[in-house]
């Protein structure tokens, strides 16, 4: 029986990726089979979609690219935008279908969401239909930065309202410039009724096998089969 978590984030670029990879690496130290799945990524960077391989890096089984990556495009911009200029419509189902066969192959896989939650996928949409679709319980990324607070708890609100289990959360240190850090945590803590799973620092190099150690898979408990 495989176990599935959807990561989503407050923002776009505030480390859905890394703490993905965190992840990953966390389960793999268990002993377990791992796969992370990017199925909507946007902005290709010197030929590559780096989400994709930085997802692949940190598994540790090799399964079809197609299936991790269904649906790629060049311009980093919202997904539904980006396809729509491909003449290329994004369907969820074929997301469902890729994410059943990895799920063939792996004890845990990791879905990153693109974007925030709400972003739009088509022209009906959204991340938290995908979510839905893939019924999984959802990790919120906080990006650590002025405005997070709101921006955590409307992105909370909206993964209940969707009827999906909020499966913990996890403090991302983006701005070494930001006052009270600890105080938001605090803040957070309180309000996001969920476990907080790692708190981490602002690292020049992000190397997601160090970080792995500050993200407590052990709060997942009671959502891993
Ligand atoms: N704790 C951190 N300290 C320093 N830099 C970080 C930290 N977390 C993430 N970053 C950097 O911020 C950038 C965005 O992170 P990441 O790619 O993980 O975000 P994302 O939410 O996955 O973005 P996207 O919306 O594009 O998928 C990357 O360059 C990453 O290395
Ligand atoms: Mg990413």
């Amino acid at each position: 029986m495989t176990t599935g978590y959807f990561v989503t984030g407050t923002d776009t670029g505030i480390g859905k990726t890394t703490v993905s990879c965190a992840l990953l690496r966390a389960f793999a130290a268990q002993g377990k089979s791992v796969i992370g799945m990017k199925p909507i990524a946007a902005g290709r960077e010197n030929g590559q979609w780096m989400d994709v391989e930085r997802l692949l890096a940190a598994s540790n089984v090799v399964v079809s690219r197609q299936h991790v990556n269904p649906y790629a495009f060049d311009p980093s911009i919202s997904p539904h935008i980006a396809a729509q200029q491909m003449g290329a419509g994004i369907d969820l189902t074929v997301i469902h279908q890729a994410y059943r066969e990895l799920c063939k192959h792996a004890e845990v896989v990791i879905v990153e969401g693109a974007g925030g939650f709400l972003v739009p996928v088509n022209n009906d949409q959204t991340g938290a239909d995908l979510a839905q679709v893939l019924n999984l319980p959802v990790i919120l990324v906080v990006g650590m930065r002025l405005g997070c607070l709101n921006h955590a708890l409307l992105t909370a609100q909206a993964i209940r309202a969707a009827g999906l289990a909020l499966a913990g959360w996890v403090a991302n240190g983006i701005d070494p410039g930001m006052m009270a850090v600890a105080e938001n945590i605090d803040t957070l803590r309180q309000r996001m009724l969920c476990p907080l799973l790692g708190i981490l620092p602002f690292c020049g190099e992000t190397d997601s096998q160090q970080i792995a150690g500050l993200v407590n898979t052990q709060l997942l408990t009671n959502f891993t089969a």
